[in-house]
């Protein structure tokens, strides 16, 4: 526009009456290079809307013409008769809370992130609301959270404060939720939403998950597709209850309150004080779940997992191997065993600790973080020297923030432990679970981690394990505000975990939790990976790791090849290689042909690591959809790729089809290699060895699956000139 125009347009706009002018709909328009999401201010009532979630919108004249929609952060008491966003009491007693634009703010805090604020204020009331929006461009994310604050008299109460609100209006609607139990985690399930209520919630305190995980899939007007249709994928940064309610109404509108689980935690707000909640983290894809899945997991690497860009190491650990059953030389002959197979690391896992009660079952020792000196008589220094020794690193296993009853903290200090003072305690696998509201206990906490380091600079690693639920919930620190628990527990764990990360920046840690009772893009700030489930049985792993891949990365996901199952050793380690790969087996227990294998697929996993763990993931056949699963890795400028095919239990007789491949350059072409063959056998693929362009591979595709039960087959992919 030439600046004479503009003028004339600017004068013409100040010609207006004020009144008219004062008419038009402040536009706040938070986006990424795929999605909009866009709110309007009514300027007759001062109240914020939500005008639209979607495709990216491009005409700024369109947008002006968007109608204003619904109503943004619902408030309870006023006219809105579905679930709200916020509900507090004032001291004075009312419950009301009617929220009004005040001003916004849109700033460019790195290059590719935009952070949008908007300000609310109820008008009889001083309590404001202020709504956060970080926007990544490139990964097509937006992370919401709200922050609550008063200038009351007294203190205010909230009794709901929802990370975020999110309006969604299709014919229809379906809600894909991630839900299990111990060693059985995110089964994928999909149902329509009919009006009413749906919720997605748990109440576990410690940790986010044991039966159902914290993140969700919801299609428009179709269900769930890879490679097509409208989803959104949401997750909440919270490593505690949480709670996402979907909710449709009268008009079909779909209402998504994602938080803090508000059950039995109304927190009283003293004035001046913020509450500022959890992280909601969306996207939402015009092109199917892959897509969406893809940007979740490029932006988990270069903006929320520890170290996201970095490499990971492979490991050893003891656990399955050994279970509390070892010593001193047991433990340096499997480190002998790791160094032979390759990997970087040996993990020792539970069962070092405690004197007066050695930690020999899980009945007793947690919080005695002391070697047991009837197993371990020259202590960690003699294991983490052993390892240094023999060219690997040394990682260890711990459950910082538990407590066995049958242990000397918990005699010494019984006040640090949740538990309810005028009941019987109950045990949730023989323990309890310290007060982490209390900055005694996080001091202490901390300390168990940075007096081992300070001990042991050589220890490179910790497995972080959180194996209890809060049981017999009551604080003796809190007192009268027992309803803040839930909520402090887990700041309370957040700023154990800042301290460690301040002191120990490079430290890689796993974050554990009774198997997959912790994945939450909080905790990943703090973790390099998480351990997805106990079951490492690599039929179910084949599931479960494609679970978890809707939202998280490869290089987030240990997966240890174990003798659960039972399966060929090709067949577990071809599974495990999908994820961040580790051993804990007894290698001494293998067979030469099995080790030899082992050796070279833990070569080629490393050679392959920069395509696994940081390229892009094509899930290409389901194991939900039949007998079969395949996924592909394809590094980001699509020069190299690696396809994982599996036969669980294919059919008598089943007519195999082709499977075409994604993620390649259509006018490339490649040359295809089987790896990880068991020794002295060939690759039985028609493909191998042969050239075709990407073009090929992406439309007719290759004979990929077999009729062999638990049978696996890895294809290396190679850009040819
Ligand atoms: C939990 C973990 C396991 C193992 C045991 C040790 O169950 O998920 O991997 O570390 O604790 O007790």
């Amino acid at each position: 526009m030439n600046t004479r125009l503009l003028l004339l347009l600017c004068m013409m706009i100040a010609w207006l009456p004020a009144d008219l002018r004062a008419q038009e709909p402040k536009i706040i328009t938070i986006s990424t290079d795929d999605v909009s999401l866009i709110y309007k201010v009514n300027a007759q009532n001062g109240r914020l809307y939500q005008s639209y979630l979607g495709k990216k919108l491009s005409f700024e004249s369109d947008i002006q013409q968007l109608p204003f929609g619904r109503e943004a952060y619902l408030t309870h008491g006023m006219e809105d008769y579905f679930e709200p966003a916020i509900r507090v009491l004032h001291n004075d007693g009312n419950p009301s809370l009617l929220l009004k634009y005040v001003s916004h703010e849109s700033k460019q805090t790195q290059p590719g992130i935009n952070e949008t604020t908007i300000l609310l204020q109820d008008d009889q009331y001083p309590v404001e609301v202020k709504l956060h929006f970080i926007a990544y461009s490139k990964e097509n994310i937006i992370k919401e959270y709200t922050e609550i604050t008063h200038r009351e008299k007294k203190p205010v109460t909230l009794y709901n404060y929802a990370s975020s609100l999110l309006h969604l209006d299709a014919h229809t609607y379906y809600l894909t939720e991630f839900a299990g139990e111990w060693a059985h985690e995110v089964n994928m399930k999909e149902t329509e939403l009919a009006f009413g209520k749906k919720m997605l919630d748990t109440k576990l305190g410690s940790r986010a998950n044991m039966f159902c995980s914290p993140f969700f899939m919801l299609a428009l007007n179709e269900k769930a597709e890879e490679n097509q249709g409208e989803i959104l994928l949401g997750t909440i940064g919270w490593t505690g209850n949480y709670r996402f309610t979907f909710e449709v109404d009268n008009t079909n509108g779909l209402r998504i309150i994602s938080g803090i689980n508000p059950h039995a935690s109304e927190y009283t707000l003293k004035p001046g004080e913020t509450f500022r909640t959890p992280e909601f983290i969306f996207t939402y894809s015009t092109e199917g779940t892959g897509k969406a899945s893809r940007d979740f997991q490029r932006w988990a690497r270069n903006h929320q997992l520890k170290d996201g860009n970095k490499p990971r190491m492979t490991l050893l650990n003891n656990w399955e191997a050994t279970y509390f059953d070892f010593n001193e030389d047991k433990l340096i002959q499997i480190m002998d065993e790791a160094a032979e197979l390759g990997v970087d690391m040996f993990l020792l896992d539970d069962g070092w600790f405690g004197n007066k009660y050695p930690r020999k079952n899980d009945r007793q020792g947690l919080g005695d973080w002391e070697e047991t000196a009837t197993k371990l008589p020259n202590g960690l220094g003699k294991l983490v020297k052993a390892a240094t020794e023999k060219g690997i690193k040394f990682g260890l296993w711990i459950e910082p923030e538990m407590v066995s009853p049958k242990s000397e903290l918990y005699e010494k200090h019984k006040d640090w432990v949740i538990h309810l003072p005028n009941r019987d305690e109950y045990y949730f696998r023989n323990q309890m679970v310290l007060d982490l509201s209390n900055p005694e206990v996080q001091d202490y906490v901390y300390g168990i981690v940075d007096n081992l380091l300070t001990k042991y600079p050589g220890i490179a690693y910790f497995k972080w394990d959180c194996n209890s639920p809060i049981t017999n919930i009551y604080s003796p620190y809190l007192k009268d505000k027992q309803s803040h628990l839930y909520v402090d527990h887990v700041r309370g764990l957040y700023n154990i975990l800042e301290r460690i990360k301040q002191k120990y920046p490079n430290l890689p840690m796993m974050l554990c939790s009774g198997g997959g009772g912790r994945s939450d893009y909080e905790a990943l700030k703090y973790f390099t990976e998480f351990w997805p489930s106990d079951n490492t049985d690599p039929v179910e792993r084949i599931f479960i790791q494609w679970g978890y891949s809707h939202f998280f990365p490869a290089k987030s996901m240990a997966a240890h090849v174990t003798s659960w199952g039972k399966q060929p050793i090709k067949f577990r380690t071809d599974v495990a290689s999908m994820c961040k790969l580790g051993f804990d087996i007894r290698v001494n227990e293998m067979k030469p042909e099995e080790l030899q294998y082992c050796q070279e697929a833990v070569k080629n996993f490393k050679r392959l690591s920069p395509v696994i763990l940081d390229g892009d993931q094509y899930r290409l056949f389901s194991p939900y959809e039949g007998e079969h699963a395949a996924v592909m890795y394809s590094s980001l400028n699509k020069d190299k790729a690696v396809l994982f095919a599996f036969d669980i239990h294919p059919r008598y007789g089943e007519i195999l089809q082709p499977l075409r491949l994604q993620g390649l350059k259509a006018d490339a072409r490649y040359e295809l290699k089987e790896i990880n063959l068991m020794p002295g056998t060939q690759s039985r693929m028609a493909c191998n060895g042969k050239t075709y362009s990407g073009e090929y591979l992406m439309n007719v595709g290759i004979p990929a699956f077999t009729g062999a039960a638990t049978s696996s087959r890895v294809v290396e992919i190679t850009e040819v000139q």
